[in-house]
């Protein structure tokens, strides 16, 4: 009906209010923030927590959530009122864990409950804490409501509630909420918009390894990841990620190159192992860790059409080693080099690193701040790297850095690295 709006409109014209508008350019302060003394932790936030500012901490069930936020905790009790509100736990689990990582004597504020009304009268007061624990949304709920916690209208006021508390006493707000199978904090989307900061908290099972990821930040960068050791002592800052994807490698192993990545302002070098095998079903098997599994099929696709390599008939394995999920199209070169090192049988060399983006037509693009990922390639002790022609000039040779560049403009001439064994050649028709 298109005569109701403007009606609508005419009848609040009398209650509202003119809003001041003011200049753009006008002076304001930088948000201020408080350091938790966790480099990782402080680096993923953008340089510490924002006063009044509400995160969303998400992560798989068991991931290390609740560790990573009463770490945390213990360290800026130190200097302030800090409150931890545990919905799932019992005050005597968390005093065992706080044991256990020993940060007992550490003066957090601690308490077990659930409903809204209460948290928030318990916040809302000119002495209360500075920093608050919701340990977790899907816990909480607001006792207007009838249907049960963890539910989507339950999740969405509950955070309203508490967001609203701490944006007024400007109390900086740590919300853990539990991640979906495919990825998404259970509960509603808009969760993730309601909050200021979304950090995901990740790792493979069976790994030490645990890497904390901004995916929104309205106060900072969120390409930034933190990596954590998670241990007896609970989860230790790893500073040079680099060493620790990198310790179990070895070297001259067919089927393996070290990428050269970059996340965030880090640059990081993992290994990438491939298997390939002619496969026994029908549809051979695609199976992929720590990588897009589309992106696997395209590096296949542009293997197979422009360097004819017969790979289509053979089941593919693809691994990020040490349990990092690598989302950098960078990755590509790295990824071809390990599949065509398995399909020959011939390694990349074990100083080499590798990096460049695959573009369908097999040519190799240059990718960003190459002479970081060569920096740290290089401290690590690597003595080349198989790399895209960088856009200006054709360099060739060493760089600064010391690393023999090998310079590539197209995927086919990563074959003849690889040529003391012939590749099966497809049948051209
Ligand atoms: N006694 C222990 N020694 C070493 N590590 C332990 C011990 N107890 C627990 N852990 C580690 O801590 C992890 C659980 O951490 P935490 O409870 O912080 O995870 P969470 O993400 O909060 O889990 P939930 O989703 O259940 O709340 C376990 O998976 C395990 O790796
Ligand atoms: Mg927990």
């Amino acid at each position: 009906m298109p005569e109701s709006a403007p009606k609508g409109l005419g009848a609040a014209r009398h209650s509202g209010r003119r809003i001041e508008f003011v200049a753009l350019s006008g002076v304001s302060s930088d948000a201020p923030r408080r350091l938790t003394r966790n480099a990782e932790f402080d680096r993923v936030c953008g340089g510490g927590l924002v006063h009044g500012s509400a995160l969303l901490v998400g992560g798989d069930p068991g991931i290390g959530k609740s560790t990573l936020l009463l770490q945390i905790c213990c360290t800026l009790a130190v200097g302030e009122k800090v409150a931890y509100i545990s919905g799932e736990e019992a005050v005597d689990q968390v005093r065992m864990r706080a044991a256990r990582l020993g940060l007992a004597a550490a003066p957090v504020e601690l308490a077990a409950a659930t409903s809204v009304r209460d948290i928030v009268a318990s916040l809302d007061a000119a002495d209360g804490p500075r920093v608050a624990v919701i340990d977790s949304i899907q816990t909480m709920y607001v006792d207007t409501l009838d249907s049960a916690p963890g539910t989507v209208a339950q999740v969405r006021a509950s955070a309203a509630e508490l967001i609203r508390v701490a944006k007024r006493r400007g109390i900086t707000l740590l919300i853990v909420g539990h991640v979906t199978k495919d990825g998404q904090i259970a509960g509603p989307r808009v969760l993730e918009h309601m909050v200021d900061t979304v950090l995901y908290f990740e790792g493979e099972r069976g790994h030490q390894f645990r890497i904390l990821r901004a995916v929104k930040n309205r106060f900072g960068p969120t390409d930034e990841i933190g990596v954590f050791e998670m241990g007896e002592e609970g989860l230790v800052e790893v500073p040079n990620p680099s060493e620790l994807f990198l310790a179990d490698r070895r070297g001259d192993i067919t089927g393996t190159a070290v990428f050269a990545g970059l996340e965030g302002s880090r640059p990081v070098l993992v290994e990438v192992q491939a298997l390939v095998a002619p496969s026994p079903l029908g549809t051979p098997r695609r199976a992929v860790v720590g990588w897009d599994t589309a992106r696997l099929a395209m590096v296949l696709a542009v293997l197979e059409a422009r360097c004819g390599l017969a790979i289509g008939a053979n089941d593919v394995y693809l691994n990020v080693a040490g349990g990092l999920r690598v989302t950098e199209p960078a990755a590509d070169l790295a990824v071809a080099a390990a599949l065509v090192s398995s399909l020959t049988g011939e390694p990349v060399p074990a100083d080499a690193v590798v990096f460049g983006e695959i573009g369908l037509s097999g040519e190799i693009r240059a990718v960003s701040q190459t002479d970081q990922r060569l920096k740290e390639a290089a401290k690590l002790g690597f003595g080349r790297a198989l790399m895209p022609t960088p856009r200006r000039t054709r360099s060739g040779g060493r760089g600064d850095d010391g690393l023999k560049r090998i310079e590539l403009d197209q995927l086919a001439d990563l074959l003849p690295l690889f040529q003391a064994s012939q590749p099966p050649a497809r049948p051209r028709s």
